[in-house]
């Protein structure tokens, strides 16, 4: 399928789509061809006081008091919007990112299941009625918290947008938008698909750099949340910034999750969950397995696997349908992955397989990486304890089970982990003793719609996909109504 993209594309404010205030815009790149694909409107501070504006008059306006099964409705109008556009919009993902088509329609579908069960969700919100002394009626009500700021990464550019706008939607409230400045075209198709779903300056979208269009949204007073994914670097600073105008913030940050492999396991299943864990979306996921704990009794038979795995998988162009992993999103992500190797031999680890740009001259322009395999690696490298965002595995060898267990838990980060046995006891053992939001035992990056997502230690605040997630956008409100009748005398 082909897709006509415009040369410019606008903010999109109050239901209408404007220039920034100062005219100024940005080229988005196909990071596969590094072929600019469009120029987009570079948003600032006025765009920003715009947009709250605008949201905060559909909030008072009306959405505020529409009924929850209507918000339900339009919930499920989008994600109908979504599967009727998927295949233009999966094609949008891979242009602008650079990531396989295959994996764009996977984003797309969970996009669209995540607006399904916002959905269902929106009218299941529920206050609270509580019994307390005299003639009282004591009742707690579930608010909407008005305007919230959302900034969005890359890796995922739709169904980011899809997993912060759902809830927030759901749960009443006007939305200010920013995504990535690498990849804007999706949220931006999604802007025009809902513009006659939901009340114009419901969900406004702004494009822009961090800088100069995320930190005056973040700093906002009349954002009463901001909801961020992106680097813990960040995250940090937005929490902090937010801390003025005494903002609440939700945080999904950064991984480094353990691939805790037993000499019992199911050493196929293994296999495979080990190299989707690392390779799929170009090893630019924050749940990314990047440590593989392997016991040393199938250390050897594992890893020869492994590798012999990794080196068959298809490195190529993003839309060719036999391609497995397509380009990173940047040069600057190449350049820090590839950095990242080199750190890693400096270090010690020795580079099993990969560690470079492939030499095929069709991808030369392109920020593609070779799947690689660090062995010899140890879990006080900084290869083994920073985030790498891209397809780079650390391997490290264990025998004593409570020291690799101290070892998979020694980094920042709690976001996932991977557990491989057939012992039933001791998976759910192990699942006890891991430090992370999220424990998948016999399988790898399983995200179902109900079931949180989060982390633990620096991987972040707060948690998205659960129906708890749209706690996360209301406030209490009590309400304690006197029945009695007569006046409470004080003098
Ligand atoms: P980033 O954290 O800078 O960008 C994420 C989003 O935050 C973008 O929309 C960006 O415009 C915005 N942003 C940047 N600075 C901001 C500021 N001062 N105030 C408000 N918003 C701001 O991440 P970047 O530079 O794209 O990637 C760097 C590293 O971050 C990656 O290598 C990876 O390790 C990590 N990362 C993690 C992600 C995750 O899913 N947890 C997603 C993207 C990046
Ligand atoms: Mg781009």
């Amino acid at each position: 399928m082909g897709i006509e993209l415009k040369k410019r594309y606008q903010l999109f404010i109050g239901g209408e789509w404007v220039d920034s205030a100062s005219g100024e815009t940005f080229q988005t790149t196909n990071p596969a061809t590094g072929e600019v694909l469009a120029n987009v409107a570079s948003a600032g501070k006025e765009d920003v006081h715009r947009a709250v504006d605008a949201a905060w008059k559909a909030y008072q306006g009306g959405w505020r008091r529409t009924d929850a099964g209507f918000r339900g409705k339009s919930l499920y109008r989008i994600a109908q919007a979504i599967r009727d556009n998927s295949e233009e919009l999966a094609l949008l993902d891979s242009l602008d990112n650079g990531k396989t088509l295959n994996e764009a329609r996977v984003d797309m579908f969970m996009a669209a299941e995540c607006f399904e069960y916002y959905a269902g969700a929106a009218n299941k919100l529920e206050g609270k009625v509580i019994p307390v002394f005299g003639d009282r009626l004591n009742y707690v009500l579930r608010e909407p918290l008005g305007v919230v700021g959302q900034i969005i990464p890359w890796n995922f550019p739709l169904m980011m947008a899809a997993w912060k706008l759902a809830p927030a939607l759901a749960a009443g409230n006007c939305i200010v938008l920013k995504p990535a400045e690498e990849t804007p075209l999706s949220a931006l198709r999604l802007g025009e698909l809902i513009s006659d779903i939901v009340p114009a300056g419901v969900v406004n979208i702004l494009t822009g750099y961090g800088p100069e269009a995320g930190a005056p949204l973040v700093e906002h007073p009349a954002v009463k949340k901001i909801a961020f994914t992106g680097s813990t670097e960040v995250g940090r600073q937005i929490m902090a910034h937010a801390a003025a105008h005494v903002a609440d913030v939700t945080l999904e940050l950064g991984g480094k999750s353990p691939q805790i492999v037993f000499p019992d396991a199911d050493l196929d299943a293994a296999l495979e969950g080990v190299l989707l864990g690392i390779f799929y979306n170009e090893g630019q996921q924050c749940s990314a397995g990047s440590r593989l704990f392997l016991h040393e009794s199938i250390y050897d038979n594992f890893l020869k696997k492994l590798i012999e795995r990794s080196k068959a998988i298809n490195v190529g162009p993003p839309q060719e349908p036999t391609s497995q992993i397509g380009s990173l999103v940047s040069k600057e992500q190449q350049k820090r992955v590839l950095n990242y190797v080199q750190l890693g031999v400096k270090e010690g680890a020795e580079v099993a397989c990969g560690g470079k740009a492939p030499a095929a001259p069709e991808l030369k322009r392109g920020c593609y990486v070779e799947p690689t395999v660090l062995v010899n690696v140890a879990n006080k490298m900084k290869v083994a304890q920073e985030e790498i965002f891209g397809p780079v595995l650390c391997v490290m060898k264990w025998s004593d089970e409570k020291k690799m267990i101290e070892e998979a838990n020694d980094v920042q980060f709690g976001l996932c982990a991977g557990v491989w046995t057939k012992d039933i006891n001791k998976a759910h053992k192990t699942a006890n003793k891991i430090e992370a939001g999220n424990v998948w035992i016999n399988q790898y990056d399983v995200f179902a719609y109900g079931a949180p997502f989060g982390g633990y230690k620096q991987s972040g605040i707060g948690r998205e996909l659960a129906f708890d997630t749209l706690l996360h956008y209301t406030q209490q409100k009590n309400v304690n109504v006197d029945l009695s009748g007569k006046p409470s005398r004080w003098f």
